[in-house]
């Protein structure tokens, strides 16, 4: 029979029959781009985000059972969807109709702030609920594995969802798991909580009702012919065959022998995208029999090629029920390592067959299937059907097995464990959650019954070789040992012969990686040994503190957050109260539009750019004949097309080229850009835009800048007093060193523009993603040769900024203007993720020096800093960031003499850029190592060195600005009091003295910072504001301010319904917009609800007092009369408002150089993992202070976001580029951003209360950036859990640690006898995979 050619399907209820599927296209492409259904975001294209998850439902018929599956849009081939029901954000609920339970949760929870991973996170939540309807809460925090969300730290978000699990408590606040420690009362008088639902009112939680949903389309359920029907689909360059027998799968494969088969695309897909993989013929096998079946027999579980993982884990979860425990083990070993392979949305699709082809090094699966000695099944049309054992003659090389190509994998027996079996898996990664293995291992031993003589023993190692590697050699000699030391050693020795790593291997971290295979090892040896003594083979006592070798299972999140509540002087009262994101609901129904997001217009098109390959080069040629040739290509733009000048920078400078035009300063630079009929065309033909380069050696790291006096402008130095004189009273002097690495912005929607020319006048209309219009009206203006009043930037919100949109989106929205005018047409640029963090750079490196002089006591007397920063090929505002630096160079320390010095290092990597905090979090975490330094090296608590040189109420900044008013003393007290920290401190001493392998540390940090614009930049320190009243009593409310997810709008219309004193519906803020507020400063520097606030007060009390008169005169009236009233008497009733403040500063006599100071304080406590360098962070509780907040949950959406980022900062983002400038880290498959379960365990929020600041509107504080350092407490802990480990091993004193602690350096600073088997290599003598900038 023909196979059928079209594609039947439903989305959201609605049957969908496609003639023309395209085997390339993914079902997120699909649903965005030809149903208009852009709820589903796409935030990586790689299966890293979640942000397009969708719930894919079909129908078993073996099991005659509807399945439901979140599953990645973005990597599920449209052609794949056959037969199945997929239901996007928009199919549940809507704002139109009704919210679903999930959307109101959310949105009432405050679990939004940009908005952008939302639609995500709701289809995850939504797609458990409808497998599991009263889920435990544990079960609920482990599905948002495969989610990411840069904005809201994931607090608000699980403690929101909390309302649908099994054990919420029917208390709601008044739960005793909100009493903190026991110790604080959930809520009374003067206390709000915003706790799970806003004001976490019991009686607000929402239920979850199954019985609500949509049915299953049953027209799915009966035409068996949807399953049973062969499938082919095509397009010129790609065909899709779906088989439904494995002679028909066997036919093909023989016409087609270079076919890939594909199951669910979680490999191909990766392929396709970033490898430039070329599939011309694509065989489906998920609808044949025997590559599904998975049956369990006598001896083991046999496992179908396409069964994919989320299958594999039921079954042998089964088994395990089942079955005696020693004949599970192996499979005990799978599910433990399965919960951390991929996320819930890969493991539903992926399946085990295209682990095992794949064969990559880093597989989770390949170790465990070598060691345990599994077996495969494979076919092919020519040959006899045979078994393959995978053993080490499997892996024939890089991505190579042992199979023929024509030879098709059936199936896979994983075999069951013996009774004197033992076997274990290991993985470590940079985080737990959906992140690849750096080394991972099966390990599994049979010992002669009843004895620990080793009969048999296998050891699989991945991430150690260009394939997975069975330590042959280790194997042979552990053969009739006893499980004792002497085996150990003898292991440990084996092992390093077996397993050898160049310094220079793929991947770096040589050592860690060495160190990881005996680490492993010593666990499974300490395991198994506490096995043995439980049997009674081994009579040995083994200590507990020895025998505690791993972290233990993750508790669930709790956490209170605790704040002053305004009193309501009038209903319409609502600063200072918790009221929801003004666009919250849109957000969770995935009507909240972004850039991408708006409808395509008539004639519009696409750009993608040609970039630098190479980090500095003369350009000798750019050949753009193939690709203008290609399919859908419309022209090729260049700098040839620029009709002003090909430059920008920080207004009003010039410091980059648009276009490259001879030359190429970094990789990633934007040389020229394809425009063509849609996006995928013009990346497909700007790949194949060819050009020569002509070679020069790059500066890339802050030390070659330095050698090769690569240095932008002069250094800045600022200090008081006289450091020699203060070094010369010193009882000590110390000198360190102390990096801290680059941070990627993240921000889930990347960078994205719409440009549309307009004939008349040649004017032109921008929408994009900007934090400043500002700057993207005037490079336009001056690109194009025009004047800016021909420019309008319009701003609807942008999915996440955090500094990286307030210069960089200037950087791709020029050329997609040129491009504009030239072909006199719409054009629309969203940058992939990969472009976006290869085009657009980072948070500045800094390589932080430093000599402190200190009396014995630990008072310190002198300071000596300098700071180098790492521009990249422009300064753009790492001279702005400098600032920051250096005026916070003592965070929360009171230094008499100091001085500190910083220089700009120009270097040949991308412009590198704000990012919140600018350099403050750089600066605090240099003076934190220094502080710590002088504590260690006097062997004195460190909590008592801080406290002796810490500012008192009275102090004075370095800088002659005094820091009255500020409340650090009373932060820093009242964080420990509410932290127990004492109490804990011995606990966990306690703890300490009785772990070897695991340890706890504790990180108390302060932080002091400068709000708004400094001195420096004293113009920026405006905000402006449009206000409407119309004649039926609606307000339209504009300000300079971009909505990033910070909450920005709705503290504007609380301000403007609190002031006009008018209900929060009569209130509504569009846009922003360059037209209705001119020159607005950049939404930055924690300042935009002072300046836009003061702004929009002023305007709100302008047509008050226009009122006024109204009101006196019929105080009956209702607005809408007294505005009718007014309007009748020809008033005016709109008005601008505008604020500003003048810093009044100088070196000599000091001043105010930061409008206020913002101070908190933040204790955490973790665990670490001495073995393998991995965390957890079990607890952080803060204080800040945020003066009399205007919305307390917006704040402490706040404070829980930028911690959560510090915490990336310190503990987790590594940022790698290697020794040519090309960036490693290209997406969230390698740069990995906190997760939900990086969320500490426990998390309490405090708002000081009775904080005031009189300088600002209604008294409250700028909050967006201070709390991000508080992150690093999570690193000093990690440092004081190192300590203990190091005490243990006679270590004693300061140790440095270079940010983030990722695990290899936590690993490798708990120096033991595993680590010191693998010394590190010398510097110099081997060229590093990565460097550190
Ligand atoms: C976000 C993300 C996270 C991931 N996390 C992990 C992780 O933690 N650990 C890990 O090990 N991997 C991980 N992977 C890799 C990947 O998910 C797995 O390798 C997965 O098992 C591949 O299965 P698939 O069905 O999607 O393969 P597909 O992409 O459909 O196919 C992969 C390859 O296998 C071949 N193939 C498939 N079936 C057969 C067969 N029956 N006979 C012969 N050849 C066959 C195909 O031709 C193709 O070349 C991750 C991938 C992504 C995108
Ligand atoms: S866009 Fe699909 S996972 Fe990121
Ligand atoms: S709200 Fe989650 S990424 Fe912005």
């Amino acid at each position: 029979m023909e196979p059928l050619t079209q594609l039947v399907f439903f989305v959201n209820g609605q049957k969908i029959e496609e003639n023309n599927a395209d085997p390339e296209e993914t079902l997120l492409q699909y649903l965005r781009n030809r149903l208009h259904l852009t709820g589903s975001k796409l935030g990586c294209g790689e299966g890293g985000c979640g942000a397009c998850t969708v719930m894919v439902s079909r129908y078993d018929q073996h099991r005659d059972q509807i399945i439901h599956l979140s599953v990645n849009a973005c990597l599920a081939p449209i052609c794949s969807l056959h037969g199945m029901a997929v239901t996007t954000v928009e199919g549940i609920g809507s704002t139109k109709t009704r919210l679903h339970p999930v959307q109101e949760q959310l949105a009432n929870a405050h679990g939004t702030q940009c908005g952008f991973c939302t639609p995500g996170i709701v289809m995850s939540m939504y797609t458990l609920l409808r497998n599991n309807p009263r889920p435990t809460q544990k079960e609920m925090e482990s599905y948002f594995d495969g989610n990411l969300c840069r904005c809201t730290g994931y607090r608000p978000i699980l403690q929101g969802f909390q309302s649908f699990t099994k054990d919420a408590c029917p208390m709601g606040v008044n739960c005793c798991m909100n009493k903190n420690n026991g110790s604080e009362q959930a809520t009374n008088n003067t206390d709000g909580m915003v706790n799970g639902v806003a004001n976490g009112d019991a009686e607000t939680r929402l239920l979850y009702d199954p019985s609500q949903e949509p049915i299953f389309p049953p027209e799915l359920k009966v035409n068996a012919h949807l399953y049973n029907t062969s499938l082919k689909f095509g397009n010129p360059s790609s065909t899709w065959f779906r088989p439904t027998s494995l002679d028909e799968l066997m036919d093909l494969k023989k016409l087609y022998p270079n076919a890939r088969l594909v199951v669910g695309n979680t490999e191909l897909g990766i392929e396709k995208k970033f490898k430039r993989g070329q599939f011309p013929v694509l065989i489906c096998t998920t609808h044949i029999e025997a590559l599904n079946e998975v049956r369990l027999d006598e001896h083991g579980l046999v496992i179908g090629a396409s069964v994919t993982l989320s299958r594999i884990q039921e079954a042998m979860q089964s088994a395990v029920d089942s079955l005696p425990e020693w004949k599970t083990r192996i499979f005990a070993a799978f599910l433990d390592m399965l919960q951390w392979f991929g996320s819930h949305q890969i493991r539903n699709v992926a399946a085990i067959g295209g682990n095992i082809m794949t064969a990559s090094p880093i597989s989770d699966l390949i170790p465990l299937l070598m060691a345990a000695g599994a077996e495969l099944y494979v076919m092919s049309k020519e040959d006899k059907p045979r078994y393959v054992k995978m053993d080490h003659t499997f892996l024939k090389g890089y991505r190579k097995t042992d199979l023929n190509p024509e030879e098709i994998l059936i199936s896979v027996k994983v075999p069951c464990s013996n009774e004197q079996e033992h076997f274990y898996g290991y993985k470590v990664a940079n985080r737990k959650d959906d992140d690849i293995s750096i080394v991972s291992a099966g390990l599994d031993v049979q010992f002669q019954k009843g004895t620990d003589v080793i009969e048999n023993i296998s050891c699989a190692y991945g991430g150690m070789a260009p394939t997975t590697v069975m330590a042959l050699k280790t194997m042979t000699a552990l053969v009739g040992s006893h499980w004792d030391e002497s085996m150990l050693g003898k292991a440990c020795n084996e092992l390093a012969a077996d397993l050898p790593l160049s310094p220079g291997a793929p991947g770096g971290m040589a050592e860690f990686r060495k160190t990881l295979t005996t680490s492993f090892f010593f666990k499974f040896f300490i395991t198994v040994k506490t096995k043995l003594i439980q049997e009674g083979i081994i009579t040995e006592v083994l200590s507990p503190e020895k025998s505690i070798v791993s972290l233990g299972p993750r508790a669930c999140t709790k956490g209170i957050q605790v704040f002053e509540e305004h009193t309501k002087e009038s209903p319409v009262d609502i600063v200072g109260h918790p009221v929801a994101h003004n666009s919250a609901q849109q957000q969770t129904t995935g009507e909240a539009v972004y850039v991408d997001d708006m409808k395509k217009l008539q004639g519009e098109l696409n750009i993608a750019f040609v970039l630098s390959t190479k980090a500095r080069a003369k350009i000798l040629r750019v050949d753009t004949n193939d690709a203008l040739q290609m399919q859908g290509v419309k022209d090729y733009v260049c700098y040839k097309d620029v009709p002003g000048k090909n430059s920008f920078g920080v207004w009003p400078k010039e410091e980059e080229e648009i276009f490259a035009s001879n030359e190429v300063y970094c990789h990633g630079q934007i040389i020229g850009c394809i425009v063509a009929d849609t996006k995928e065309n013009a990346q497909k033909a700007a790949k194949r835009v060819n050009v020569e380069y002509q070679e020069m050696k790059p500066i890339i790291t802050i030390e070659e800048a330095i050698s090769n006096n690569s240095f932008d402008g002069e250094s800045n130095t600022m200090g008081r007093g006289d450091t020699e004189a203060g070094f010369a009273k010193s009882d000590h002097v110390i000198e360190g060193e102390v990096r801290v690495g680059a941070q990627e912005h993240f921000y889930l929607e990347t960078i994205t523009h719409r440009v549309i020319p307009n004939n008349e006048d040649g004017c032109v209309e921008l929408y994009s993603g900007t934090q400043v219009p500002r700057d993207l009206q005037l490079y336009v203006a001056r690109t194009l040769g025009i004047k800016a009043n021909r420019v309008v930037v319009k701003v609807k919100r942008t999915g996440g900024g955090f500094g990286g949109k307030e210069i960089r989106p200037v950087a791709t929205a020029l050329p997609a203007a040129v491009a504009a005018v030239k072909l006199n047409c719409p054009i629309r640029t969203d940058l992939d993720r990969d472009e976006d963090m290869i085009i657009t750079g980072t948070r500045n490196p800094f390589l932080g020096r430093y000599k402190v002089g200190f009396t014995s006591e630990g008072k310190i007397l002198s300071l000596d800093v300098h700071f180098y920063l790492n521009s990249g090929r422009a300064v753009e505002l790492t001279q702005s960031v400098l600032m920051r630096a250096v005026t916070h160079c003592d965070n929360s320390y009171d230094i008499p003499n100091l001085k500190v010095t910083g220089r700009l290092c120009k270097t040949n990597i991308s412009t590198n850029t704000a990012f919140r905090g600018f350099g403050g979090p750089q600066s605090n975490f240099i003076a934190e190592t220094w502080i710590s330094h002088v504590a260690d090296f006097l062997g004195k608590p460190h909590k008592e060195i801080r406290e002796l040189n810490m500012y008192k109420e009275n102090g004075m900044k370095f800088y002659k600005q005094s820091i009255e008013g500020c409340n650090l003393t009373r932060v820093w007290q009242e964080v420990q009091e509410k932290s127990n920290y004492e109490s804990r401190r011995k606990v966990v001493d306690e703890f300490n003295r009785n772990s070897r392998w695991v340890k706890r540390g504790l990180g108390l940090i302060p932080i002091l910072y400068g709000i708004a614009f400094g001195y420096t930049t004293n113009f920026f320190n405006q905000g402006g504001a449009l206000v409407h009243i119309y004649l039926d009593g609606s307000v339209l409310v504009t300000h300079g301010g971009i909505e990033m997810g910070q909450g920005l709008h709705i503290k504007m219309i609380q301000i403007a319904c609190q002031v006009l004193k008018v209900p929060r519906d009569k209130v509504f803020l569009n846009e922003t917009s360059t037209d209705k507020v001119p020159n607005a400063s950049p939404t930055a520097g924690s300042s935009a609800t002072d300046l836009n606030g003061g702004a929009m007060k002023n305007a709100c009390e302008i047509l008050y007092k226009r009122l006024e008169p109204y009101m006196k005169a019929n105080p009956q009236g209702t607005w809408e009369s007294w505005v009718s009233a007014a309007y009748m008497d020809c008033v005016q009733l709109s008005t601008t408002g505008f604020f500003n403040r003048t810093l009044k500063w100088d070196k000599e006599n000091g001043g105010t150089f930061y409008p206020y100071f913002v101070c908190g304080a933040a204790v955490s406590e973790v665990e670490i993992d001495c073995l393998t360098g991995e965390h957890e962070v079990l607890r952080t509780d803060i204080v800040m202070d945020v003066g009399r907040s205007l919305n307390p949950a917006v704040d402490i959406g706040q404070i829980e976001g930028a911690f959560t980022q510090g915490y990336g900062l310190f503990c987790l983002e590594h940022y790698k580029i290697n020794p040519e400038g090309v960036l490693l880290t290209q997406g969230p498959s390698t740069y990995k951003i906190p997760s939900f379960r990086n969320v500490p365990v426990e998390m309490n929020v405090h708002l000081l209360k009775g904080s005031r600041n009189e300088e600002t509107v209604f008294s409250s504080k700028g909050i967006g950036e201070p709390p991000l350092f508080l992150g690093s407490s999570v690193f000093f802990a990690i440092k004081d859990a190192i300590a203990s480990a190091r005490a243990d091993e006679g270590i004693t004193g300061y140790f440095r640690i270079d940010s983030p602690a990722t695990p290899d350096k936590i690993r490798m600073a708990c120096q033991d006898r595993f680590s010191k088997q693998f010394p590190a290599a010398e510097k110099g003598s081997f060229k590093p995979w990565f460097v550190d900038l």
